[in-house]
């Protein structure tokens, strides 16, 4: 049985600034996709991750289907009539666009979507993130996917050891997908060379080279790119099935063990640590610090289980910890060198500004009139 799992995610509206959304604006979002939903879905489920709402849709129609995308955009539309309504900060800061054309890509809201033959048991994590950018799935996707040193089965186990292919985008192409396919093991130092750069470079999925299964994908807009201006953060999604012929699922947790610093935490212009953290946490120190959820799920002929919440285990309190001494470190640097995104990275208009009219205030001294002095 063909199954498609669509995650459509956005920000349509929080309470107290950019923290989580309201009691409210969830249920409005999830009896809209409750009601319109019921023919073309066999089963969805609605998280959020700080001020981010994430709609995970299951059905047999395909990625890219504009009925899904329509009953998403559509529901989000709902979300924002319920976020002015009540007042939320916010409403409606993803809907980019005003009429709805088809797909949601390109037009505000953040979309990862797979689609595979049902393994007699499917098990798949989904992951949201606030206060981030999608180049933060680069490290953790090269350390499960292509490093022995985290993933024992690339060594153990007989269906991944043939490792496994990366489709990266370049994101700062705005006509058309510009992305390139590589290889690992083979081509590892290539790719690690793109993934180095996580403005830029983003993994956009990854398959088996043992059957060519999906494996993962990882929403890859670019709100800014879509609006030409700053507009909240690009806050990713991503889908990851796991075990059999795909890591397993503590292989595809371990590496955000480190909580690696990354682009996003406050106003979308700095550096923060990755902190995993349990379902329903908001977003607080500094807008941030850039967050992680992870819900588990089996799917079974199109119907999900329960979600599990795999950072909800005393191991990933130290992990906290460590994140949040990680976050404090840098901020005691404010502005400075890499607590701050470089130039081109900037979200926000305001410093821009500044250093356009600075440019005709400087002068040049030259050499000869340097020896005047
Ligand atoms: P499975 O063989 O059940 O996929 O699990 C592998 C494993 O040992 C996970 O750590
Ligand atoms: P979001 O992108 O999560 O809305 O955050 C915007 C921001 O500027 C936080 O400081
Ligand atoms: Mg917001
Ligand atoms: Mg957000």
């Amino acid at each position: 049985m063909f199954t498609t799992l669509t995650i459509i995610k956005a920000d349509v509206g929080s309470i107290g600034g950019h923290i989580a959304p309201s009691r409210r604006l969830l249920d409005t979002i999830t009896r809209r996709i409750a009601s319109d939903g019921e023919s073309l879905l066999s089963d969805f489920f609605v998280g959020h991750t700080g001020d981010d709402i994430a709609i995970l849709m299951v059905h047999p129609r395909g990625v890219g289907d504009s009925e899904i995308h329509r009953l998403a955009w559509d529901a989000f539309r709902a979300g924002t009539d319920s976020a002015k309504d009540q007042g939320l900060y916010g409403a409606g800061q993803d809907l980019l666009v005003s009429s709805f054309s088809g797909n949601v890509k390109g037009a505000g809201p953040a979309v990862a979507e797979m689609e595979f033959e049902e393994r007699p048991n499917e098990p798949f994590l989904m992951f949201l993130a606030d206060k981030t950018e999608p180049g933060a799935f680069n490290l953790p996707l090269y350390l499960a996917f292509a490093d022995p040193m985290n993933t024992a089965g690339l060594l153990l186990s007989p269906e991944i050891t043939q490792g496994f292919r990366f489709r990266v985008q370049d994101v700062s192409h705005v006509d058309g997908d510009r992305v390139i396919e590589l290889e690992a093991p083979e081509d590892l130092y290539r790719l690690a060379a793109l993934l180095r750069d996580n403005d830029r470079f983003v993994v956009e999925s990854i398959r088996s080279r043992h059957d060519g299964e999906i494996a993962a994908v990882v929403s890859t807009q670019r709100l800014h790119n879509i609006a030409g201006k700053y507009t909240g953060k690009d806050d990713p999604v991503m889908l990851v099935r796991v075990q059999k012929n795909f890591p397993a699922t503590g292989e595809i947790l371990a590496p955000f063990a480190a909580a690696p610093y990354v682009g996003g935490f406050m106003r979308g212009s700095h550096v923060g640590p990755l902190m995993p953290v349990k379902h329903g946490t908001g977003c607080s120190y500094f807008d941030g610090p850039p967050i992680i959820s992870c819900w588990a799920f089996c799917v079974h002929h199109g119907r999900l289980t329960e979600a599990l919440d795999p950072f909800d285990h005393p191991f990933w309190d130290t992990v906290r910890d460590r994140a949040a001494e990680k976050a404090l470190e840098m901020r005691r640097q404010g502005f400075s060198g890499p607590a701050m995104l470089p130039y081109s990275e900037l979200e926000y208009g305001g410093i821009v500004k500044i250093l356009e009219s600075l440019e005709s205030k400087f002068t040049v001294v030259r050499q000869d009139e340097l020896a005047a002095v």
